[in-house]
């Protein structure tokens, strides 16, 4: 089953701002999907369309076989969004907030409280149960939408940049928390500038640049289809013997150094290679992070 099926979204606001453009993606169950972009490349919009809160030009989204357009009551049911702009309920306590929340997704109340503790500890922000929502500082108002949004533990969690401008110590507590929740089966949406975070957490990952999908592809296999390996040897006698054997990919010599540059996945023929001519000193491999994919994709 698909969380999420979007097909063919576009999304021009009244201004003629077309911030999507003929979008589609599919997020299966139980995954941490990243949406990355650049800023303004569609992403909130996007967030905004699934969760029902913009309204779309074109195209259907669908969560868990549901249109978005036709059951948005119903879908909404499965759905916790932490929404990129920190909102809040000035007047109301944390507890209150939460007990709120937890009662409109139909927590009973018998184990509203326990819930309740239980996220407020997960989520280090106990001390603050009993603070309203307007005295908390800006850290700690993140904890509160975090929690507000997971608290009845949805099918669905969308979280719009949801570290940024956080410190640390609290996007691991953030992600631990989303960690512990995606293994009791639910499925995350988010979008982060951090790649390394989307690296390490997401199993799949989607890249948008001004309102177009440019890749949707498993985390694992993105670096073997865009990613460039280097290896740098330095080698007992000068390379130069080297350029017989080995052919298309960059090769740059200076003295008995080498430095390849080729397509992620090809460094064991030119290893090998290396290795047939004796004497390797030194042998350094650089593998491709995802930053560097995704600066090259969203640059070309
Ligand atoms: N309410 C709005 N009215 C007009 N244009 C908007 C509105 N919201 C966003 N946009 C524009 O739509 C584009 C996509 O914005 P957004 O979805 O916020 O991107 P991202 O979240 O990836 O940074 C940008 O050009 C932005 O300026
Ligand atoms: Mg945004």
């Amino acid at each position: 089953m698909e969380a999420v099926e979007i097909d063919k979204i576009s999304k021009i606001y009244e201004d003629g701002t077309q911030a999507l453009n003929e979008v589609s993606l599919k997020v299966r169950e139980g995954k941490i999907y990243g949406l990355l972009g650049p800023n303004g490349a569609g992403k909130s919009t996007l967030i905004g369309i699934i969760s029902g809160t913009v309204s779309k030009t074109s195209g259907t989204a669908k969560i868990f076989g549901l249109d978005n357009s036709k059951d948005l009551q119903k879908a909404k049911l499965l759905l916790g969004v932490v929404p990129q702009e920190v909102v809040s309920e000035p007047v109301f306590t944390v507890f209150e907030v939460l007990d709120f929340f937890a009662g409109f997704y139909g927590v009973k109340k018998n184990d509203r409280k326990k819930k309740i503790d239980e996220v407020l500890e997960a989520l280090h922000l106990g001390s603050k149960r009993n603070t309203r929502a307007r005295f908390l500082s800006g850290g700690m108002k993140r904890r509160l939408m975090v929690a507000k949004a997971l608290i009845h533990e949805p099918k669905l969690i969308i979280l719009d940049e949801p570290t940024a401008g956080v410190d640390v110590e609290l996007r691991t507590i953030i992600w631990n928390y989303v960690k512990e929740i995606n293994k009791k089966g639910s499925t995350i949406i988010f979008t982060t500038h951090y790649l390394e975070e989307a690296e390490k957490l997401c199993s799949e990952i989607a890249i948008i640049n001004k309102g177009k999908v440019i890749v949707e592809e498993e985390t694992d296999k993105l670096k073997y289809l865009f990613g460039e390996t280097t290896i740098d040897a330095t080698l007992e006698n000068t390379g130069f013997e080297l350029e017989k054997i080995l052919d298309t990919d960059i090769i740059k010599f200076n003295d008995n150094e080498v430095k390849i540059i080729t397509k992620t996945g090809n460094e064991s023929y030119y290893l090998q290679k290396l290795a047939t001519l004796g004497g390797l000193k030194k042998i350094e491999i650089g593998q491709p992070s995802l930053e560097d994919i995704f600066v090259k994709l969203v640059k070309a």
